[in-house]
């Protein structure tokens, strides 16, 4: 079916109000269309993907240049929005960190060099601090010499344009960090409701449940929530993360996965070595295993980044992966088995983990497309419906700017972008990330069953 962009003034209404949904409904309010958001739960909602204390924002995209390119244009709109909170009063939405990228034994792995590589291509070499011996890592980051003694021997630091000084870094920030992404989309909503966009959230009365179609079927005309009232616009774009796959027919493009996360509170006096800390990966593209400084309130996550947890609801017929999360499971924690990946990982890496509790986990949700990338396209067989979704576990860091691109594709202007995520087929169901970072060499388990049953709270305690 070919696609026809809305008209000026069209109303266009957005399903969820997560980070695509947000920025796409900002983007397009600057262009004076009739913006509606409607969400299953108040914004922020409490198990988006979007919703955490933290995620990375990283350019190091290995051969995924589109993404890294996509980066460097967010990286000035963090800034600016950091502005933005700094004359409300308010706390950054950006914090730069910097980002160290360790690997195991004496050689970077493809990720890394490839991202190196790329980096520097591009004209942000100066961002870039190799590091030549173990020992000048420990050295510049005492808080990884258990990593580095344990075999995490190179890395190299992504830091800031005009930075020349490694204590300047640790002090003052630098290119690459970590948004405190629930802040972020509190921001973004706001300067969605001051450009006059229109909010319906609720479980009922937010809840998209089906499309309205004209006569033929292929024709959509708005929506129907979950209160039984019909909305109409002339665009629907359904951008409600995980749970897209859920809502209409994707065939094999889409799947939720869930991702272990874990956070510990550390005692005071590590408090003081792990603040200053830059966002890190242990080797990602093996382990999958990356994390964060101790937060203002002294949280520090860890999170994995790899096949991850599938989830059946035995109530549906059509064998959709759903998401599961605390939201309709409350007492839920992360898998037994990704825990004991964790404790694992960290034995090696950050040994002085294995005194502390940790103190809360979650099963955070992708939409994961088998190549990685987004999907961000009309939608074929119906009229006047786009897809925004298939964030594939990455896609926090654009906030700020995805939603112009979105707007683009809902304009019906072609471009690197519009052509990376268009509609496309998948001749198997096998899977990768588009940068190499996620080592996906066997089957997602299924969340709840067997070595992937819930960890108890006993379980998560320290392992002593
Ligand atoms: C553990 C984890 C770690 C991550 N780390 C990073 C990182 O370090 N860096 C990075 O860049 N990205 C990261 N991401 C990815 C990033 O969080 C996502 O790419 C991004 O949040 C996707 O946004 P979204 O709007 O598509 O989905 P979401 O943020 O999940 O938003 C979807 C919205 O749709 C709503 N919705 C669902 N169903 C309905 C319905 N029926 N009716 C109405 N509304 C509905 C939901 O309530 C929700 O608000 C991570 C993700 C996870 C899970
Ligand atoms: C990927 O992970 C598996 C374990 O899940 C590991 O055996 C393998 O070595 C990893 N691949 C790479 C390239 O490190
Ligand atoms: C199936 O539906 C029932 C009733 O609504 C609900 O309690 C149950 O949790 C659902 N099952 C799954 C796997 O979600």
């Amino acid at each position: 079916m070919t696609y026809t962009p809305p008209t000026p003034g069209s109303k266009i209404i957005i399903v969820g109000g997560g980070a695509f949904g947000l920025s796409t409904a900002y983007a397009l309010s600057l262009k004076k269309y009739n913006v509606w958001v409607f969400d299953r739960n108040i914004i922020p909602s409490a198990d988006a993907s979007s919703t955490d204390i933290n995620k990375c924002v990283r350019m190091d995209y290995g051969e995924d240049l589109l993404s890294m390119q996509l980066t460097m244009e967010a990286l000035p709109h963090w800034h600016q929005w950091n502005k933005e909170r700094n004359e409300m009063g308010l706390s950054p939405v950006f914090h730069q960190t910097g980002s160290l990228l360790l690997c195991k034994g004496n050689k970077l792995s493809d990720y890394e060099r490839s991202s190196m590589k790329h980096v520097r291509e591009a004209g942000y070499g100066h961002t870039i601090q190799e590091f030549q011996t173990p020992e000048s890592i420990i050295k510049q980051f005492p808080q990884f010499k258990d990593a580095v003694n344990n075999g995490y021997r190179t890395a190299y630091l992504n830091t800031a344009a005009g930075l020349s000084s490694v204590v300047a870094i640790v002090v003052d920030g630098k290119e690459r960090g970590w948004c405190d992404s629930s802040e972020t989309i509190k921001h973004l909503y706001k300067k969605c409701m001051d450009h006059g966009v229109q909010f319906v959230t609720g479980s009922d009365r937010g809840a998209f449940e089906k499309f309205i179609f004209k006569n033929d079927q292929q024709e959509v005309q708005g929506i129907q929530t979950r209160d039984q009232i019909k909305h109409l616009a002339d665009h629907v774009i359904l951008a409600a993360g995980p749970w897209t796959a859920s809502l209409l027919d994707f065939g094999n493009r889409l799947q939720a996965t869930g991702q272990a996360v874990i956070q510990f509170t550390p005692p005071k006096e590590f408090v003081e070595k792990f603040k200053n800390a830059p966002v890190y990966g242990g080797d990602i593209s093996r382990t999958g295993f990356y994390g964060f400084p101790i937060n203002a309130e002294g949280k520090m996550k860890i999170a994995s980044h790899s096949v991850g947890y599938v989830y059946y609801d035995s109530n549906r017929s059509d064998h959709i992966c759903v998401p599961r999360t605390q939201v309709s499971h409350e007492k839920d924690t992360i898998p037994l088995k990704g825990l004991n990946n964790f404790r694992d990982f960290l034995n090696e890496f950050m040994p002085e983990t294995n005194d502390w509790d940790i103190t809360y986990s979650r099963v955070c949700w992708y939409s994961d497309t088998p190549d990685g990338k987004f999907l961000i396209a009309p939608y074929p067989n119906y009229k006047n419906l786009i897809i925004a979704s298939g964030d594939s576990g990455h896609a926090m860091k654009f906030t700020p700017n995805i939603g112009f691109k979105i707007a683009q594709i809902v304009e019906g202007v072609e471009s690197d972008y519009s052509r990376a995520w268009a509609w496309r087929d998948y001749k198997d169901d096998a899977m990768s990330s588009s940068d190499g970072t996620r080592n996906i060499t066997s089957k997602p388990l299924t969340l709840g069953v067997g070595e992937a049953r819930m960890a108890s709270l006993d379980e998560l305690k320290a392992r002593k």
